[in-house]
């Protein structure tokens, strides 16, 4: 899975250049006529030329032949006679002198240029264009090529064939993700004339013959090998500094060991001296010997990347005499240890830091002034307090900075607005996760720039919010600090820029003003702890786009206003803890069809339960306990279809949103409270397994209908504290995935069924003060439960209660009703992971509770804390995401 998103990876990096191209050149006349270049016939007058040499047509032919071709890119490609010549082919380019062809390029990139042609500009991402069994044995009558590229052609796990040994005029060979498999031939050496090699994202195997074939390419400039196994290559760096010309090289996700080093090897006479791009991240080096190595490339190292690697120990000098490195990250390793002017002040080109999640300290002199102005100042979770870093002053044009969870604990400067207000618009400033305090006011921000996401969060920020601050980002985080005062700071604002806004846990109070037509743009609003009142005023129905709206304790009052059924895109509605009446609203059930999680606990809403409820096909978690809410619960639950569903799609409830008009896109993870066993706790990283229905603390009345036993997917089931009677349906035991039930404090009479206790990751079980009777049925779990589950049913008896009197009879036991799908991955269950989320803290280390699952959304995530380029692993994720749905 994790390749699929670091090769998506690389055609986004790729696409959105060429996006930004086509912005800019697009035109229809640009378009048809690159519709006539490739598909045209060459006509002179009513002479068809045909420079295409004829073995070579017949080869590419059959070469075709070998391809599935299901976009229909080569319908230029044929016998018939105005096709003839194939140098018009798509894809083929001859020479002008010799006419023979020189350039066969079916690559991914230009394949998505031209289709997005034909698609009038419209992006779309296949994964594929061409599948194929082979590379046709044919393309060896085609010794001219200089130019190969089929990357991402699928060509199933075939081997290389030995023959590209032979195609020996070759500077440039692309096979990115074409699912090679086997090992390398090591006749590829023969290719000496080769400048650019490409081979990363196959399942290339035996990779420990590197040294047979790679330093024979002398002329190599450029080499990708990244997300092979290099595990066993333990030589990989004695090959590659046998390339006297290489500038660029990238070896990341390769599990490459900590090379060996001979003293020939890093002073090879032959060897590069003007490497230029070193990305050797995702690894597990740990040897300083490379920055051995690298101190012979400290002229002209321009981009070094060694992140996510078990670099320890203190900060290589020789980083610091890299006279032209532009851009450096060292991010995620075990680096210790103090850095100090000393070690950044020969960096004068440096445009991107990143050394976010190490360990390092970073204590420079509050007057240093650095050589150098950077674009990226990626900092997260290195110690830079407890004063905040007096040096980002002299950075006047930065786009991105992160010093979260950074150890700062003062007063933020003045300047620091003012640093914002130099840059054009920036991507991102985050300072969440430290001590800092100070008021903010409307003066200090007036020319900031705008920023798409501005995040202030988990400090010790006081006094208003201040009005333009609205406007100045279009995602505001601000919870968790002690801004207070009243709501009127909406009031005069206009932020239709504004998309994200979290003003929870703070100290705000007072009624929301009836003005919320001015951010009718909002996707997400959080005003969740705070003390807010009155009622909800009627124009937020005017967020039309909203799709998470927490109101989570506060003190509002009344009841929900009807405007709000327009909210058709809201997935996540939370005014939990509140003093809200009235009666369940019929609209929540109609027209919200992504309404994912509803909590309308500890109100006083009442009345009964509309039966249209029902219809909320993506519900996940309902939760309406401790209300007045009477009636019997509906029958027609069991259409909960989300619920009727075991497992869950994500970890997380996410959304994905757009910050900018360039596709600048971010990730959002809500956040919800919930009491699970008996404990309030937020969840955030494991919401998505979450599915419960809690209806406990109202006056519910009549039969738990039997239907309720078709949400095979519900993990928590909490119907305690009501007024509900009947039995308990022999078919309770369906509910494989259940990890809580609760159905104590009820009027529920009859005996336990036996299938109960073949719910084998039911880990918390209340049926206590009921009127159940009879024999304690004996279950694998029995002894784990305490007698205070089967408390106050003074008629049942067994374990673990006392013992039954000989007369008394029980029914014959039923049997336990078995789970059809037998998938069931054992005792990790959903519930298992839900239990890991218990008195979680959220904020900076929230997301690492979900790391452990799946090594993609790991990488995902630490991207994204990592800061560099964290939009683009955004879109990885939404794009594989698209294309699950598609298959
Ligand atoms: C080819 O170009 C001509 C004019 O140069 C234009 O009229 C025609 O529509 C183009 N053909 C296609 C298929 O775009
Ligand atoms: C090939 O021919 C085209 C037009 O006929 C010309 O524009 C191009 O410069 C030529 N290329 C070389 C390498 O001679
Ligand atoms: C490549 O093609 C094979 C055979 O058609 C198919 O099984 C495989 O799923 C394809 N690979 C991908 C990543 O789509
Ligand atoms: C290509 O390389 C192989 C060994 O890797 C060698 O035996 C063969 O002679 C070479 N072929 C040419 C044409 O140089
Ligand atoms: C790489 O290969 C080695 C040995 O062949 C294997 O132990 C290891 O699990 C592989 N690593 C990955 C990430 O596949
Ligand atoms: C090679 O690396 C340099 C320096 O980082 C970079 O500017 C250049 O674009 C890279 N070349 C390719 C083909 O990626
Ligand atoms: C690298 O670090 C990771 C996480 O800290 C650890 O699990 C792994 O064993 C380390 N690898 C080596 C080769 O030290
Ligand atoms: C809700 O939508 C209806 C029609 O869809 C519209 O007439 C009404 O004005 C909207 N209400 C609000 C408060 O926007
Ligand atoms: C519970 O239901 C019974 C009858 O079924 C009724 O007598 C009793 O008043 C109800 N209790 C409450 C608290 O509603």
């Amino acid at each position: 899975m994790e390749n699929d998103g670091i090769r998506c990876l690389k055609k986004f990096f790729h696409t959105s250049i060429v996006v930004l191209l086509f912005l800019q050149c697009f035109n229809p006349s640009l378009s048809s006529g690159f519709y006539n270049v490739s598909f045209g016939f060459g006509a002179i007058g009513h002479r068809v030329v045909t420079r295409c040499i004829e073995s070579e047509r017949e080869a590419l032919l059959s070469f075709k032949q070998g391809l599935i071709d299901d976009y229909n890119l080569l319908s230029s490609w044929g016998r018939e006679e105005h096709k003839q010549d194939c140098c018009k082919w798509l894809g083929i380019h001859c020479s002008n002198r010799t006419n023979h062809a020189t350039q066969l390029d079916l690559g991914w990139y230009h394949m998505n240029e031209v289709y997005s042609l034909q698609q009038k500009g419209q992006q779309e991402y296949p994964e594929y264009y061409f599948q194929g069994k082979m590379m046709s044995p044919k393309l060896i009558e085609l010794p001219h090529l200089k130019y190969l590229d089929l990357s991402s052609v699928n060509l199933t796990g075939t081997q290389l064939p030995d023959f590209i040994g032979s195609l020996s005029n070759l500077r440039h060979l692309g096979l990115w993700d074409a699912s090679f498999g086997g090992r390398i031939p090591t006749q590829i050496g023969n290719l000496t004339h080769l400048q650019f090699l490409d081979l990363s994202y196959n399942h290339l195997v035996n990779l420990e013959n590197l040294n047979s074939w790679l330093p024979r390419l002398s002329s190599l400039t450029y080499l990708d090998l990244s997300e092979n196994n290099l595990s066993n290559v333990h030589d990989w760096m004695e090959a590659v500094n046998k390339l006297p010309k290489l500038t660029n090289l990238s070896l990341f996700y390769c599990s490459l060991p900590s090379p060996l080093i001979h003293s020939s090897t890093l002073f090879n006479i032959n060897s590069s001296k003007s490497l230029a791009h070193v990305d050797l991240t995702f690894n597990q080096l740990t040897s300083s010997s490379i920055f051995v190595w690298l101190s012979n490339f400290s002229t002209s190292l321009v981009q070094l990347g060694l992140s996510h690697n078990n670099f320890t120990g203190s900060l290589p000098d020789v980083i610091g005499n890299m006279s032209s490195l532009v851009s450096l990250d060292l991010s995620f390793n075990q680096f210790e240890g103090v850095i100090s002017e000393r070690h950044l002040s020969g960096l004068s080109r440096l445009r991107s830091l990143s050394l976010s999640s190490t360990s390092l300290t970073l204590n420079f002199h509050s007057k240093w002034v650095p050589p150098f102005q950077l674009d990226y100042i990626i900092l997260g979770s290195c110690k830079m307090g407890p004063h905040f870093p007096n040096w980002l002053q002299t950075q006047k044009s930065y786009r991105r900075l992160d010093i979260s969870n950074a150890g700062i604990s003062d007063i933020l400067p003045s300047w620091f607005w003012e640093g914002l207000s130099h840059a054009p618009e920036i991507d991102y400033v985050d300072l969440s996760n430290n001590q800092i305090r100070g008021t903010i006011t409307n003066s200090q921000i007036n020319f900031v720039c705008f920023s798409r996401k501005l995040n202030l969060s988990w400090n010790q920020f006081e006094g208003q919010v201040p009005p333009l601050l609205l406007k100045a980002s279009s995602s505001l985080f601000l919870s968790h600090n002690k801004f207070s005062g009243l709501f009127s700071f909406l009031l005069p604002v206009n932020a239709s820029h504004l998309r994200l806004l979290d003003l929870s846990s703070n100290h705000l109070h007072g009624e929301l003003p009836d003005c919320w037509t001015h951010f009718k743009n909002l996707l997400i609003l959080d005003l969740s702890d705070n003390r807010f009142f009155g009622r909800l005023p009627t124009t937020m129905g005017s967020l039309l786009s909203i799709q998470t709206l927490n109101l989570n304790n506060n003190g509002f009052v009344g009841e929900l206003p009807s405007s709000l059924k327009n909210y058709t895109s809201l997935m996540v509605f939370d005014v939990g803890e509140n003093k809200l009446s009235g009666l369940i609203p019929e609209w929540l059930g109609v027209g919200l069809p992504h309404l994912t999680i509803l909590i309308l606990r500890s109100n006083h809403f009442y009345g009964s339960i509309p039966s249209q409820l029902c219809n909320m096909g993506s519900i996940q978690i309902l939760d309406f306990s401790m209300n007045n809410i009477s009636g019997s619960i509906p029958k027609c639950l069991n259409s909960l279809t989300n619920l009727a569903l075991r497992g869950s799609s994500s970890l997380t409830i996410s959304h994905y949103y757009n910050v900018s008009s360039i596709g600048l896109t971010l990730l959002y993870d809500d956040e919800a409270s919930l009491i699970w066993k008996g404990i309030m706790s937020k969840y955030k990283s494991t919401l998505g397994l979450v599915k419960s229905i809690h209806l406990s603390s109202n006056r519910l009345s009549g039969e738990i209908p039997s239907e309720i036993t078709d949400l095979v997917g519900l993990v928590s089931l909490n119907l305690s504290r009501n007024n509900l009677t009947g039995q308990i349906t022999p078919k309770i035991g369906k509910l494989q995935s259940l990890d809580l039930l609760d159905l104590s404090n009820n009027q529920i009479h009859g005996t336990i069924p036996t299938s109960l206790f073949g719910i084998s990751g039911l880990g918390k079980l209340d049926l206590s003060n009921n009127h159940l009777s009879g024999k304690i049925p004996m279950g694998s779990q029995l002894q784990t439960y305490e007698p205070s589950v089967f408390a106050g049913n003074p008629l049942l008896c067994g374990i673990p209660l006392q013992t039954c009197s000989p007369e008394e009879t029980t029914p014959a036991e039923q049997p336990v009703v078995k789970n059809q799908d037998e998938d069931n991955d054992g005792f990790i269950t959903p519930g298992f992971y839900v239990s890991l989320g218990l008195g979680f803290v959220v904020g900076f280390w929230g997301v690492c509770g979900s790391l452990i699952f799946d090594r993609s959304w790991r990488y995902t995530y630490f991207k994204l804390l990592n800061g560099l380029n964290d939009w683009l692993y955004v879109k990885v994720a939404l794009f594989r995401q698209r294309r699950m749905l598609v298959e």
